[in-house]
């Protein structure tokens, strides 16, 4: 088990300047419906953020704007100091820095399980065919699927599927991680086995924001639990804070509901 990290408060700006992911003031609509309101986060290099709340709260519109599948309305989001670029070879560059997983695996259904661990990087980190698979087979025996390289997704299991998923957002060599739910989908007895590769990785010091309402994952990888509610940043606290003493009346009322279904 690894040791418990310590959740650093410094100022404002001290953690802005550390910051390898920051939002500030971001607001985003859907048509008539303010789904990002005057968002404020930054996450720092090495940080495990975990981002919980009620459905339609505004989560994966958050994930999504990290590597702009969305665009703001206003405010700033910068990846390691630099804004997100707008398009062409720079936002696939940024796209290959920010790696997602989502809650379907997203696996290219005609590759196998190597081509799809492979192709990222032969196109956009132009490495050579011997170089990436060497890399995909390294990764896929990091996250336990070693044995599986040669056969389609559809041969795999759910919990194999979205563990190919993370091999190949990992290929890229990612500054930073971001799961959406991505246990949400997988039989019971599957989500063990993508939350521990996740666990690994956090602790392997990988920067990871993760949509997830496991809680044993927040209490044992987050350093942070973000509460999102109606499109905003209500609350911010340790995972221990957060789930024993929520302070807003929508985090206790959110909480009481996910711990006694
Ligand atoms: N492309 C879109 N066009 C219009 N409205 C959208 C779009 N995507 C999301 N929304 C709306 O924005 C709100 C936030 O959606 P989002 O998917 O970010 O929520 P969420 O917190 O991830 O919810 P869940 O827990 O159900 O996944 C919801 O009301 C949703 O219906
Ligand atoms: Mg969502």
């Amino acid at each position: 088990m690894g040791e418990v990290r310590v959740v650093e408060e410094p100022a404002d700006g001290a953690r802005a300047a550390d910051g390898l992911v920051v939002l500030r003031g971001v607001d985003k609509h859907f048509g008539a419906l303010h789904v990002l309101q005057d968002i404020d986060l930054s996450v720092a290099r090495g940080e495990v953020v975990v981002v919980i709340g009620p459905s339609g709260s505004g989560k994966s519109t958050l994930c999504r704007t990290i590597n702009r599948l969305e665009t703001i309305d206003s405010g700033t989001i910068t990846i390691d100091g630099r804004p997100l670029p707008q398009e062409g070879r720079e936002l696939a560059r940024l796209r290959a820095d920010v790696g997602m997983v989502f809650q379907s695996f997203n696996l290219f259904a005609h590759k196998t399980v190597l081509e799809n661990v492979t192709l990222g990087q032969v196109k956009v980190r132009r490495l050579g065919r011997a170089a990436s698979e060497e890399k995909a087979r390294v990764l896929l025996d990091r996250v336990g699927v070693g044995a599986q390289a040669d056969k389609y997704p559809a041969q795999l299991s759910g919990g194999q599927q979205q563990r190919v998923a993370i091999a190949r957002a990992l290929a890229m060599d990612p500054k930073v991680m971001l799961f959406d739910e991505p246990t949400s989908a997988l039989d019971p007895e599957m989500i063990n086995e993508v939350l521990d590769v996740m666990q690994q990785l956090a602790r392997d010091g990988m920067t990871m924001i993760v949509v997830t309402h496991e809680m044993g994952f927040a209490r044992s990888a987050a350093n942070r639990v973000v509460f999102m509610a109606d499109g905003r940043i209500v609350e911010e606290a340790s995972p221990d804070a957060f789930f024993s003493s929520p302070r807003s009346d929508r985090a206790k009322d959110f909480l009481s509901k996910i711990l006694h279904h």
